[in-house]
C-alpha cells in the first residue's frame, strides 16, 4: 500500500478526520503511518479552515492494535533510539495546537491507547476494548504510557493496566477515567463528529488558549499555572473573538467566531 493511503483524511466543515487505514493489521502503527500522521498533523495546525481534528481507525475491529511488532524484530537500540526520537507521532498530537478527539472504534491498544491518551478527549464504541500490553513482548510502553496513563487513571489502575498487560472493556475504560464518553458502535462517528462540530462554532483563538493552559497544568506547579492562566485569559482581550461574543451576548444573538 502506497505510504500516503496508510492515512486517510476527510474535511467536513471545520472538522477534519484522520482514519488509519491498515484494517488488515489492526491500524498498527508502522513507520510509515507515524511519518504520515505526523505530515498531516502538521498541514492540519497550519490550515486556519481546520478546527477541531478526529483520529479514528479504518475497519470495524480496531481503533490502532499498536506499534506494527513485525518492525521490531532484529531491529537494534540505536535504531529504536532513532524512530522514537527522529519524529514523534505521540508528540505531534501532544502539541497539536487545535483540538483533536480519538474516536476509539474497538481495539486501543499499547501504542494505539497512547496515541489516544495524548488527544484531549476520548470517545469509545461499547464493543472498544483498551490495553497497554507491551508487558507480555517483555518490554513496556514508550509512547508515553508510563506517563500520561497514571496521570489520567491514577497510579493503581495504570500500574494493573501495565503489569497485567489485561484488556479492558469500554466501560470500564470509563469507570477509571480513561474515555470520557461510551456511545453504541453505529452511533460513535456521528456522536464524535456532534462534538467536534460543537467544539468548532467556539472561538479557535480561545480553544487554542485552553489547551494550552490545560497542557501547562499537567507538567507544572499550581501557582505556576494560575499565573499562566491570568496571562492567556487577558491575551484573549486581544482577540477579534472575544469582542464578536461579548457583543453577540449583550445583543441577545449568536457570535459567529473568525479565529482572530
Ligand atoms: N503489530 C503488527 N501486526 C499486528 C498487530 C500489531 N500490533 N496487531 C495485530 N496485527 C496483525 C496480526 O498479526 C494479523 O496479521 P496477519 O493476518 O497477517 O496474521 C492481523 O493483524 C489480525 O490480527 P489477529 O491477531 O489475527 O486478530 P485477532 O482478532 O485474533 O486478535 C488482537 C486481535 C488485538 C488480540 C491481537 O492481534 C493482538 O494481540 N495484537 C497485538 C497487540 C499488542 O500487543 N499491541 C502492543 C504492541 S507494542
Amino acid at each position: 500500500m502506497a505510504t500516503e493511503q496508510v492515512v486517510l483524511k476527510k474535511i467536513d466543515g471545520h472538522v477534519a478526520t484522520l482514519t488509519i487505514n491498515r484494517p488488515d493489521k489492526l491500524n498498527a502503527l508502522n513507520i510509515a503511518t507515524r511519518g504520515r500522521l505526523v505530515e498531516e498533523l502538521d498541514d492540519l495546525a497550519a490550515n486556519d479552515d481546520i478546527r477541531v481534528v478526529i483520529v479514528t481507525g479504518a475497519g470495524e475491529k480496531s481503533f490502532i492494535a499498536g506499534a506494527d511488532i513485525a518492525e521490531f524484530e532484529g531491529r537494534s537500540p540505536v535504531e529504536q533510539f532513532r524512530v522514537m526520537t527522529d519524529s514523534s507521532v505521540f508528540l505531534a498530537v501532544d502539541q497539536f495546537p487545535k483540538p483533536i478527539i480519538a474516536a476509539i472504534n474497538g481495539f486501543c491498544l499499547g501504542g494505539g491507547c497512547e496515541l489516544a491518551l495524548a488527544c484531549d478527549i476520548r470517545i469509545a464504541s461499547e464493543k472498544a476494548k483498551l490495553g497497554q500490553p507491551e508487558i507480555n513482548l517483555g518490554l513496556l510502553p514508550g509512547g508515553g504510557g508510563t506517563q500520561r496513563l497514571p496521570r489520567l487513571v491514577g497510579m493503581g489502575a495504570a500500574l494493573k493496566m501495565l503489569y497485567t498487560g489485561d484488556f479492558i472493556r469500554a466501560d470500564e475504560a470509563h469507570r477509571i477515567g480513561l474515555v470520557d464518553e461510551v456511545v453504541p458502535p453505529d452511533q460513535l462517528q456521528a456522536r464524535v463528529k456532534e462534538l467536534a462540530d460543537t467544539i468548532a462554532s467556539k472561538s479557535p483563538v480561545a480553544l487554542r488558549l485552553i489547551k494550552q493552559a490545560v497542557r501547562t497544568s499537567m507538567r507544572t506547579s499550581l501557582d505556576e499555572g494560575l499565573k499562566q492562566e491570568v496571562t492567556l485569559f487577558s491575551l484573549a482581550f486581544a482577540s477579534e473573538d472575544k469582542e464578536e461574543g461579548v457583543d453577540a451576548f449583550l445583543n441577545k444573538r449568536q457570535p459567529t467566531f473568525t479565529g482572530r
